[in-house]
């Protein structure tokens, strides 16, 4: 068998243990895979005395993880995280040097993916990262070489799994945001900083490697509208309920003409889709072709097994020799992409209120949605109660989103709509 394939593992959290624990697990199948050994020669980890439930006693220690692309390797796994710093510069350096670099930093490549991909495809090393976007679906590989063949119209996913998890928790228990969240965290799903998750930040660091991939442009996380799941209530899980629709939050980049509208935002869909039915830390990515017609992936999104599992498939890909274009095309073919309005996106909405039951509130809020040309599809209202607010929920018939914000607007002059409304698309899968 050829020489092996000798990689360095900078970060030893949950996912550096577990590509450990299953390139042991597996040494003798993934060497005739690969067509030679993957041996890990070299680690580097802030404390060193940690028990990890692994040995890694007969590799190289290395206290600062910039350093590692100064040992004998052939490539450097990142798992460090965060969009600058120590991932960034070791990322620079080993590509400069044409070693290949795995990761599995999302945010790394959101904001700096054109220039590691310039560095990468000038020094011909290979950047592969399988697992920064939705854990251990194949994803990136479905996209770049599965659905090659096609002009891809749509990507839609369920990218974040603590977010999924915090809304399925919410939609079966009738608990609440705080103490879900704290259960993802203790089981390892939220990020570092949870904020990440929940505000919509990790969705849309993935959400912009699917659409560089799928549209072959310049992956650009200011162009991105992000809105997370902080606001939506145990009201509007109910009514969903009620209305037959589950709350996801979704990353959704589509071709509209010759432009793409992106954006990150919690939508509604059919309860009975199969994207309806995708629960629990599980991710889905939808992705639309013009010869494939549809595709729906699931799997879970995140956690020690399936994050290492997609960065072990990376390793053996590169290890075989497989070198391809980060983003689908040479970098050098990525283009500018022309940037929709989001705004003049059709859809369904669900609109939310917190009105005064009074006689007449419905005449005015009617009267508002008539002046913005909305058209009311269904609308129920929880409770009764005259001395008190209630919440009263509508949902529109296809309409452009700026209409609906137009209306929303026009809501808040209303002496008897208390509170911001607030509005959700409606997605039908
Ligand atoms: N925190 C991420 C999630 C997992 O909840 O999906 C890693 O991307």
């Amino acid at each position: 068998m050829s020489q092996p394939y000798r990689i360095a593992l900078a970060g030893l959290g949950t996912v550096g243990v577990g590509v450990a624990k299953i390139l042991k697990a597996h040494a003798e199948a993934i060497a005739r895979k690969a067509g030679r050994p993957i041996e890990v020669v070299a680690v580097s980890a802030r404390d060193k005395s940690r028990n990890r439930g692994f040995d890694f006693s007969d590799v190289t220690w290395v206290e600062d993880a910039s350093t590692l692309v100064n040992e004998d390797v052939d490539c450097i796994v990142e798992m460090i995280g965060g969009e600058g710093g120590v991932a960034k510069t070791l990322a620079e350096s080993s590509l400069a040097k044409g070693l290949d670099f795995v990761t599995a930093n999302k945010a790394l490549l959101a904001h700096h993916g054109y220039e590691l991909a310039k560095v990468a495809e000038g020094n011909n090393a290979g950047l592969m990262y399988e697992a920064a976007v939705a854990g251990g679906i194949p994803v990136i590989k479905a996209i770049r070489e599965g659905y090659a063949a096609n002009d891809i119209g749509a990507v839609y996913g369920i990218l974040n799994g603590t977010c999924n998890y915090i809304l399925t928790e919410m939609r079966k228990s009738g608990r609440d945001f705080k103490s879900v969240l704290a259960d993802a965290q203790k089981l390892g799903y939220a990020e570092a900083d949870p904020a990440f998750d929940i505000e919509g930040t990790d969705a849309a660091h993935k959400l912009c490697l699917l659409t560089a991939l799928a549209f072959g442009v310049k992956p650009d996380f200011k162009k991105l509208a992000v809105k997370g799941i902080t606001n939506v209530t145990s009201v509007d899980i109910e009514f969903a309920r009620q209305l037959g629709y589950r709350i996801k939050l979704l990353g959704m980049a589509r071709k509209e003409g010759n432009a793409i509208v992106q954006s990150v935002e919690p939508c509604m869909v059919p309860r009975k889709s199969t994207m309806g039915a995708v629960d629990g830390v599980f991710n889905a990515v939808y992705i639309e072709g013009d010869f494939v017609d549809t595709g729906l992936l699931v799997g879970r999104g995140a956690g020690e097994g399936p994050t290492a599992s997609a960065v072990v498939a990376d390793i053996i890909d590169l290890a075989r020799g497989t070198k391809l274009p980060v983003f689908g095309v040479p970098y050098s073919d990525l283009k500018e992409a022309n940037w929709g309005r989001r705004g003049k996106v059709e859809s369904q909405f669900y609109l939310h209120l917190r009105v005064m039951d009074k006689p007449g509130v419905l005449a005015d809020v009617s009267a508002t949605l008539r002046d913005c040309d909305v058209s009311i599809e269904a609308m129920l209202q929880q409770g009764r109660d005259p001395n008190n607010p209630v919440s009263i929920v509508m949902t529109t018939h296809e309409v452009q989103q700026k209409q609906v914000e137009e209306a929303l607007e026009g809501f808040a002059n209303l002496e008897r709509v208390l509170e911001k409304p607030s509005m959700m698309r409606i997605e039908d899968f």
